[in-house]
């Protein structure tokens, strides 16, 4: 109980600093084209869990970094998944109405904009990293997280698993398939979040940086199976997106393939891993520890 309620503050005070970060990167609602910038405020700062920016602040702590030189990294990943959401959701992809309890962006807006608020959230966070105010490293630290970010998001990431997830609905996967799917697409970001945090300390010894690699991989691939698990025993009240489209849609799903218990030890399985991996590090990889336990057991 005593680690929830650290949890519950670690991940509110995380959630207030990357929203404070990203209301000041975001352009102002009446700043011209004004519907295109609202609707990009709209799809940003309207909630979510902000696990990748915890995630980002999270392996920061583990690595010894500040918090002033992890804004901008937290800002850049949640741009880069708010960006993911508003087409995930487009009628050419999941058609979804529903996002965080709110009318998804093409609904709100319109179908052009929300392609418009996608490209134009994913140069954001490029830019953030570029030029982001208080990220005092050397050039080629940015160059790194660049190089990093970019790759996670593209064609060989989650973009690829995007395409891959197109690609299998209504076919049968087997496991290996189905696990470098979600991998991909949301696997991936998830492990460049942590990977973010550890770049901006170069003076990390090299089993520490491989280490938390191993966990953000491990965490990575446990968050997708959640989400697949939740599409089934969540509700949509809860969960903010309507509950059952994976099968509605015919999407291959941990739970589709290995039953529900089955995804659910998968899940448990990576979550124990996610935690031996952390054995050489003191306390300060506790926040860590909490979200490795919460993402397979949360229920939104
Ligand atoms: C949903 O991501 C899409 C996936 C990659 C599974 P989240 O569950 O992190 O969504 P928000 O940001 O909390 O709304
Ligand atoms: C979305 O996966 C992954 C990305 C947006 C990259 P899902 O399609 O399962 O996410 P939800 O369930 O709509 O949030
Ligand atoms: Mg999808
Ligand atoms: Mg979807
Ligand atoms: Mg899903």
């Amino acid at each position: 109980m005593a680690t929830n309620h650290l949890l519950a503050d670690f991940m509110h005070f995380c959630q207030q600093r990357v929203t404070h970060a990203l209301n000041k990167v975001l352009p102002d609602a009446d700043t011209s084209p004004s519907r295109l910038h609202a609707a990009m405020r709209y799809a940003t700062l309207n909630g979510g869990k902000r696990i990748r920016p915890i995630l980002v602040y999270a392996s920061g702590e583990a690595a010894e970094v500040t918090n002033e030189n992890l804004d901008a990294a937290a800002c850049a990943v949640e741009l880069i998944h708010a960006y993911s959401l508003v087409h995930d959701d487009l009628p050419a992809m999941d058609d979804d109405d529903l996002r965080r309890n709110q009318p998804t962006c093409h609904k709100a807006y319109d179908e052009a904009t929300a392609i418009l608020v996608g490209d134009a959230l994913q140069t954001l966070a490029l830019q953030v990293l570029c030029t982001g105010n208080h990220l005092d490293v050397p050039a080629e630290t940015r160059l790194n997280m660049l190089e990093t970010l970019t790759r996670a998001a593209g064609s060989r990431g989650m973009v690829g698993g995007q395409a891959m997830d197109l690609a299998a609905v209504g076919q049968t996967l087997n496991l290996t398939e189905l696990e470098n799917l979600h991998i991909h697409k949301t696997g991936a970001l998830i492990r460049a979040s942590v990977k973010l945090g550890t770049l901006l300390n170069p003076q990390l010894e090299k089993t520490r940086r491989q280490a938390l690699d191993h966990y953000a991989k491990c965490i990575g691939l446990a968050f997708q199976i959640q989400d697949d698990i939740l599409d089934i025993e969540g509700s949509t009240q809860t969960l903010g997106k309507t509950q059952g489209k994976d099968r509605q849609q015919n999407k291959p799903t941990y739970p589709s393939l290995l039953g529900l218990n089955g995804a659910k030890e998968k899940a448990e399985e990576l979550r124990q891993a996610a935690q031996d991996s952390l054995t050489q590090f003191d306390s300060k990889a506790d926040p860590l520890r909490w979200i490795a336990d919460y993402i397979t057991l949360r229920s939104y």
